[in-house]
């Protein structure tokens, strides 16, 4: 089946409108699901969505760019082959479960310019923004936090990922020119501005999404499980890995399974080294900032081991640019984006080097994305 055309997009005369954004995460990586600190907000790229009620029962989703317009009905919500339908089948039976017999039918078209599995967390967008969409829709009156929530869980139980509360919390509550510092215990955030001084956030997207992304991801959740099973047999008191200081970890460096003591002072290291991005960045100190980007790589590349080749290249080709402060891995890994803090008079410059370097050693090709921070989800 053909994916439709933009002029069926245009022509939909929308009763909510709604507009969903990626996300970045400044750093923090992987501490979402250990309790900790993470530095992430929304970014200009976005899903449009427009939603209509109809008279019948069905609810009809159609999308510019993807192909097979999802058919169903709130009562035959059963996971689908085609996986971009069942980030929304997830979404929907969670607003069922809170919303019982409140689902009526509906059409909904949708397009996007998020660029899919480069970990800008284009499903978190799909979920929360669809999921908005309905609430306006049919005005069922859930908060923002139940809807993180929901689709936190659809993501889990219907797209297969144990993600942490991170990319949905980020994709609601994002703002212009701040990160959120958001508290992974306790799921609150303080707005920290995002003063990169004549600095630009410049995204690399690789191109590449090994489909080793879902399944070590889940594997690393289980590792980070177990090492602080195994801590707490000693030191009840640590309910989550990011708390435990690591002279604790350290003491544990024989008894844990080798890759599940290095999961563990990965996890202790980049918490902290979120909370010194934070005063780096209240500081005006871009360069202390950018160190952390590299120190934070390196430690996802050999503690964490969520990196590749082409991440790697991406990354060791911007050391030693004075005009490049950092650079990192962003997301889950095996593949996606870096994030560059790169000077605004050289990004035009940077981009074009890189991207002939990076053809010439991968023959793939690069696609950068010189992002802007955002608001959360918006209904138009
Ligand atoms: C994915 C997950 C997030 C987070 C990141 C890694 O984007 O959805 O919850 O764990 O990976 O930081």
């Amino acid at each position: 089946m053909q994916a439709i055309k933009l002029g069926k997009f245009l022509n939909f005369t929308a009763e909510i409108e709604v507009e969903s954004p990626g996300r970045i995460n400044l750093i923090g990586e992987h501490i979402d699901y250990n309790g900790g600190f993470v530095l992430p907000t929304a970014i200009d790229k976005v899903i449009h969505f427009k939603l209509k009620k109809r008279k019948d029962n069905l609810i009809h989703v159609e999308s510019i760019g993807f192909e097979n317009p999802l058919k169903t009905e709130i009562n035959n919500l059963n996971k689908s082959a085609i996986s971009w339908h069942n980030y929304l089948i997830g979404v929907l039976h969670y607003i069922n479960l809170l919303c019982p017999n409140k689902i009526q039918g509906f059409d909904c078209i949708f397009k996007s310019n998020l660029p899919v599995g480069s970990g800008i967390s284009s499903s978190a967008a799909l979920e929360c923004g669809f999921a908005k969409g309905v609430n306006e829709l049919l005005k069922l009156n859930l908060s923002n936090q139940d809807i993180i929530s929901l689709c936190q869980r659809a993501e889990h139980d219907f797209a297969g990922t144990k993600c942490g509360i991170m990319d949905q919390y980020a994709v609601i509550n994002g703002l212009e020119n701040h990160f959120l510092l958001l508290n992974c215990q306790k799921i609150t955030h303080k707005l920290v501005p995002a003063q990169l001084l004549k600095h630009k956030i410049v995204l690399l997207n690789t191109n590449i999404s090994h489909n080793l992304s879902t399944s070590e991801y889940n594997i690393r959740t289980k590792e980070c499980q177990s090492a602080l099973n195994c801590i707490q047999v000693k030191y009840p008191e640590y309910k989550f890995l990011c708390d435990v200081p690591l002279e604790i970890i350290n003491e544990f460096k024989t008894n844990l399974p080798s890759n599940h003591y290095k999961r563990a002072v990965f996890t202790s290291e980049e918490n902290q080294r979120t909370l010194k991005a934070v005063n780096f960045l209240k500081d005006g100190d871009v360069v202390q900032l950018g160190n952390l980007l590299y120190s934070s790589h390196k430690g996802l590349r050999d503690l964490y081991e969520v990196s590749c080749k082409e991440l790697d290249f991406l990354v060791e080709f911007t050391r030693n640019i004075s005009s490049i402060k950092g650079a990192r891995m962003m997301g889950g890994g095996f593949g996606g984006c870096t994030l560059n803090i790169v000077k605004e008079d050289y990004i035009t410059h940077f981009i074009n080097d890189i991207s002939e370097a990076y053809l010439k050693k991968f023959n793939i090709k690069l696609t950068p994305h010189i992002v802007k921070t955002n608001n959360g989800v918006k209904v138009l």
